[in-house]
């Protein structure tokens, strides 16, 4: 059997990767390999039902509405439950939380329990899954800080900056899995045929600075002066330093924060989700989807601010607190806090 196409970058295995990366982390115990496949074997199941969502009917509302208060899509509870089923029994985890629950998640009685605790967004992006636009899955690891059986809320509001891994999977013109163990980023590509994730984007670097902002424009008659003056100045044309004039930056918004970020980690530049008048935290919550992203956006060389302090040292309240994000290339990451400084 041919399989030169199956070995893409020498063929490295999502599974084979976690375990060269263990190696080089003092005291791993192979743990996070279990962990990490079971999350892969979640994102191939929400995977091959996001690309035929519209003939297995469950595109559209359940009618119900989240902790959130927002609208829970079929596909949300669809990926939630997935991804509770597929690590609940593996006895890595002693309690996970996700977007869709509104308290902790407990492992349940008939399964052991371990080391791990698990936070999730299962399906992001919610609002652009009926007219078929990239969607993702977030995922935030940390090691938990009680003892005991089963872990408790305490083991969640633990710093972004005290994860042991993260990760997001994007499910777009191809399924990519994207994590990092905090040193470097790396990338796999799910490849159908073969039901594998083969290493495709080998240590991801974001580059010091982008010509791409995104943000929902929208809101721009809330935002504060001195976010208005930061968009504007990416918006102006700057001197090149030799007589010519430089481009403005472009304006890419695809309202799904995995899409975005993704996007922007690959070719630099800044996604935010800024404080305004109507969300005073901003939208998006910083347990499953700020200080997950804001840990592989450091991995790689870039930063992710809350406009005034880094997400990573952020000491959490609450499970689904918000948090304005500021995350990308440093340099245009360091700009937006400059300009919102000065009000
Ligand atoms: P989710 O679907 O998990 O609720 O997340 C949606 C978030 C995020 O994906 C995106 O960046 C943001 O909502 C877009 O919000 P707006 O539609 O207000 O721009
Ligand atoms: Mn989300
Ligand atoms: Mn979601």
């Amino acid at each position: 059997m041919y399989v030169g196409s199956a070995l893409s970058t020498q063929g490295i295995t999502l599974e084979r990767h976690i375990l060269e990366q263990q190696l080089a982390i003092p005291g791993a115990t192979g743990d996070f390999t279990g962990l990490f496949q079971q999350i892969a074997l979640a994102a191939k199941v929400i995977n091959s039902r996001v690309r035929s969502a519209g003939l297995a009917g469950i595109l559209g509302l359940t009618g119900e509405k989240n902790v959130q208060g927002e609208e829970v899509q079929k596909l949300d509870e669809f990926a939630n439950n997935v991804l509770i089923r597929s690590v609940e029994a593996g006895g890595h985890l002693c309690v996970m939380a996700s977007e869709e629950n509104e308290g902790i998640v407990r492992i349940p009685e008939q399964f052991p329990t371990g080391k791990y605790v698990l936070m999730f967004d299962p399906l992001d992006g919610s609002s652009n899954i009926d007219v078929d636009i990239n969607i993702g899955t977030i995922f935030s690891i940390h090691r938990r800080i009680t003892v005991g059986r089963h872990g408790t809320e305490a083991d969640c509001l633990q710093r972004g900056a005290s994860q042991v891994a993260a990760g997001y999977v994007i499910y777009g013109s191809s399924t990519v899995l994207v994590y990092s163990m905090g040193e470097s980023v790396h990338g796999f590509t799910l490849d159908p045929a073969v039901g594998e994730f083969f290493l495709s984007h080998e240590n991801i670097r974001i580059p010091k600075k982008g010509k791409i902002y995104s943000v929902n424009e929208g809101n721009s008659l809330l935002w504060p002066a001195g976010l208005r003056r930061w968009i504007t100045d990416m918006q102006t044309p700057k001197p090149n330093g030799d007589g010519t004039m430089g481009t403005p930056y472009s304006a890419r918004y695809v309202g799904s924060l995995v899409a975005d970020f993704h996007r922007t980690l690959l070719k630099g530049g800044v996604f935010a989700y800024p404080a305004d008048k109507k969300s005073p935290q901003g939208k998006l919550r910083l347990l499953y989807e700020a200080a997950p992203m804001a840990f592989l956006c450091e991995a790689a060389g870039g930063a992710a601010s809350t406009g005034t302090g880094r997400i990573l040292d952020v000491a959490p309240t609450s499970l689904h607190q918000r948090v304005p994000l500021y995350i990308g290339s440093a340099e245009d990451v360091a700009a937006a806090e400059r300009f919102l400084r000065e009000e």
